[in-house]
């Protein structure tokens, strides 16, 4: 989906090794239809030549060209007022600490000086520069006016040292872009729980039992929530995709696990049970790997705790909402699991049918809700899906 059609973002982009990583945020950023225009410090050229950018973003880039001061005055005017958004990907310690004491010597810094729009600065640096107090101490001064960050990641730094200062993933960068700029605020103040993915239920080490489910559907509402200003916590099983910004994540396992979890975070307004757990676990937990004989293996499984249902038990005044995963007598069994979950809403849809259901990015379900109402959906994309379902949370909330 095209979600930044139509919006202006203003990438600066300083010297650091990490450059070549803000490369892939142009690309990714002009893939969701945004148009960007691309600022460089004079030492970031020194990583990565003004052309790719320029090839990516099929705009002009502009660069500290003492020759070109002149356009520099109207440009970086033009370019500050227009920006929807500005972002610093990779931001040095220098960068940071002249925005800070209100430096402005360079196309970048001035520009970003003259700007009203949201500025999100995504540091990369060593580890020693990164915990330094005095860089440190600039950040903390820089959020207190209202300049957002993102946090460099963990792990083996370009210089070889170990520690945080890697610049944040870039995917991870830019979904923060997309919720910055879509944020409508309908779900203020509304605490939503979201669970998704499988969950995996071990026989030995090497061994499990799980469901079929990718988590698309339970990430794809997890974002939707989020972008209307909900407050999100997402529990979920193991997935192979990226995961959503939200405001909190909690990675489990075992059906035991998640229910654990969803007890513990339950005190929130929505409930949404998109993940597929486990009904059964083996019985036995084996923690030495079962060699295999001639004979057949019995394997005795117990029951897992339903935990949507143990939720419409204890259930006060939130919204729950369940999914129902169906291969024959759709409505029946939805309508069955509705009334003995206690739910407030329950979204089916036929996972026998291939271009929808599991692993597939579109979704064709039928909502039943509490009150007697059906509404059935066309075949739409996952994210349209999610769109669907929050608002059908927002018209419940106002009952
Ligand atoms: N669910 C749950 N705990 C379980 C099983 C399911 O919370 N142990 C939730 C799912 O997250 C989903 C809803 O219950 O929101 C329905 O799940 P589904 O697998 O369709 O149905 P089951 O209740 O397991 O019933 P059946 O297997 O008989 O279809």
């Amino acid at each position: 989906m095209e979600t930044l059609k139509g919006k202006n973002i203003v990438l600066c982009v300083t010297g650091g090794i990490a450059v070549y990583k803000a490369v892939d945020v142009v690309s990714k950023l002009k893939k969701l239809g945004a148009n960007v225009d691309v600022l460089m410090t004079k030492n970031a050229t020194e990583f990565v030549s003004p052309l790719t950018f320029q090839s990516l973003s099929h705009n002009k880039v502009i660069d500290d060209m003492f020759s070109e001061i002149k356009y520099w005055d109207i440009e970086h005017i033009s370019l500050a007022q227009k920006a929807d958004i500005f972002l610093v990907v990779p931001a040095t310690t220098n960068v940071v600490g002249k925005i800070a004491n209100g430096i402005a010597d360079d196309m970048v810094t001035t520009t970003i000086m003259a700007t009203k729009a949201k500025v999100l600065i995504a540091p990369a640096m060593n580890t020693n520069m990164y915990t330094n107090p005095i860089y440190q101490d600039n950040e903390k001064k820089l959020r207190k006016l209202g300049y957002l960050f993102i946090n460099p990641d963990s792990g083996k730094l370009a210089c070889g040292d170990i520690g945080a200062g890697k610049l944040a993933d870039t995917q991870d960068i830019v979904d923060r872009v997309e919720y910055e700029l879509m944020i409508e605020e309908k779900l203020k103040n509304i605490k939503i729980l979201v669970t998704a993915g499988p969950t995996v239920e071990k026989i030995d080490p090497v061994r499990f039992i799980t469901n079929r489910s990718t988590g698309k559907m339970g990430y794809a509402i997890s974002k939707q929530a989020k972008l209307l200003g909900a407050e999100v916590t997402l529990i979920t099983g193991p997935t192979n995709i990226e995961k959503p910004y939200v405001d909190n994540i909690i990675e489990i396992e075992s059906a035991e696990e998640m229910y654990k979890e969803v007890i513990k975070n339950k005190d929130v307004d929505v409930i949404i049970m998109t993940a597929a757990v486990s009904d059964y676990r083996p019985k036995e937990y084996i923690d030495k790997k079962i060699k295999k004989s001639d004979n057949d293996l019995v394997l005795e499984l117990g029951r897992n705790k339903d935990v949507l249902f143990e939720l419409g038990k204890i259930k006060e005044n939130q919204l729950l909402i369940g999914f129902a995963a169906e291969t024959n007598n759709i409505k029946e069994y939805a309508l069955k699991k509705l009334k003995e979950k206690n739910l407030d809403l329950i979204v089916a849809n036929d996972v026998s049918k291939k271009e929808i259901g599991f692993g597939a990015d579109s979704n064709e379900v039928i909502f039943f809700d509490k009150n007697g109402n059906e509404f059935e959906l066309e075949k739409m994309s996952k994210d349209l899906v999610a769109l669907e379902i929050v608002n059908k949370i927002i018209d419940l909330l106002k009952e």
